[in-house]
């Protein structure tokens, strides 16, 4: 019988409880024993662990968060905090670890791999900028709380004619600003990925204006050079020429709090047990991940060592349809 823990690590995704609830209850399936950590790898160090059986996890399948909580932990960063977390494990005698979080997360699991500890990484994080899954859990709830603010701001754009722009999560990444535009109609998106020039897109809104366009909608990520704050700044002196009045809305965290929706909830019951088919296999060191609809394993150390790129092909389209 093998004992495995499970921990959420970095920015909380709706979804991470489904992954939870899948990692616990395929494990108690095979007749093994379960644990949980609290707070990530804070939690880790400070061995916050518990046993959970299949009723600790009744419940928590619609719920945004993590039951377990979650942490951006300093001292998991430096190799005594990695080992004080592995002595905590061996302790209560746990055979393997189960990591659901994005790149600091999985770059902690990398770590502990390459001190001989068993690791399964589950791929979780809105921003979807993970190597080695295309979808990651979280993304989904995350991209329709976002289409669904642009589509509330067209309302009252409209009533006013005036623009907004929008800034949308995603640290590096601009992958929710770029399907929430395409999938909302924005004017213009502006995404880390590509260079993006102010003038521009003043020249977008001002063209916009001039066809009687009611509204325009700017989706703005927050990684990018210029921002919400960068944009507003530069519209202030072009103030005259623009047409629109502008307002700038910054959705920020409300869009890691939603409940997750039914694509969601699936992908992390199926990376779940993914990660406990893995942990029988003895496969360690890998992260599972979504990939052509199939879930599959890619090496942590590929993970780390590479950048997921953005769709060019969805670049395209957006500039197509804007
Ligand atoms: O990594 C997910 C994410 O939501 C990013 O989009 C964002 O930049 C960051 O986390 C915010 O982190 P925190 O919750 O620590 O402020």
């Amino acid at each position: 019988m093998k004992r495995v823990a499970v921990l959420t690590s970095g920015g909380d995704a709706p979804g991470m409880n489904a992954a939870i609830r899948s990692v616990i209850r395929c494990g108690v399936a095979k007749g093994w024993g379960m644990f949980g950590v609290k707070q990530g790898y804070a939690g880790l160090i400070s061995g916050n662990i518990v046993e959970m059986g299949t009723r600790d996890v009744g419940g928590i399948l619609q719920k945004g968060g993590t039951i377990l909580g979650s942490a951006r932990c300093a001292e998991f960063k430096t190799e005594e905090g990695r080992l004080k977390g592995i002595r905590a494990l061996r302790q209560l005698g746990i055979d393997a670890l189960v990591v659901i979080g994005g790149n600091g997360s999985q770059t902690g699991s990398y770590h502990l791999h390459k001190l001989d500890y068993p690791i399964v990484g589950i791929a979780s994080t809105i921003d979807n900028d993970l190597y080695g899954s295309e979808m990651t859990i979280g993304v989904d709830t995350a991209l329709n709380i976002a289409l669904e603010a642009i589509d509330r701001l067209k309302v009252t754009a409209s009533s006013h004619q005036r623009a907004f722009l929008l800034e949308v999560m995603g640290r590096n990444c601009g992958y929710i600003a770029l399907m929430a535009g395409i999938a909302g109609g924005a004017e213009y998106i502006v995404i880390p990925e590509v260079e993006s020039d102010p003038e521009e897109v003043a020249e977008t809104l001002h063209l916009a204006y001039e066809h009687g366009k009611e509204h325009a909608i700017i989706v703005v990520a927050e990684g990018a050079k210029y921002n919400a704050n960068a944009l507003i700044e530069f519209f202030e002196k072009h103030r005259d020429r623009l047409g629109f009045k502008i307002r700038a809305t910054i959705l920020g965290h409300v869009q890691r709090g939603g409940e997750p929706g039914a694509f969601d909830r699936i992908l992390a019951s199926r990376l779940g047990n993914g990660a406990i088919e893995a942990v029988d296999r003895g496969e360690f060191g890998v992260l599972v991940g979504l990939n052509k609809g199939k879930i599959t394993t890619t090496p942590l150390e590929e993970v780390v060592a590479n950048k997921k790129e953005i769709s060019m092909e969805m670049v395209e389209l957006a500039r197509k349809l804007d």
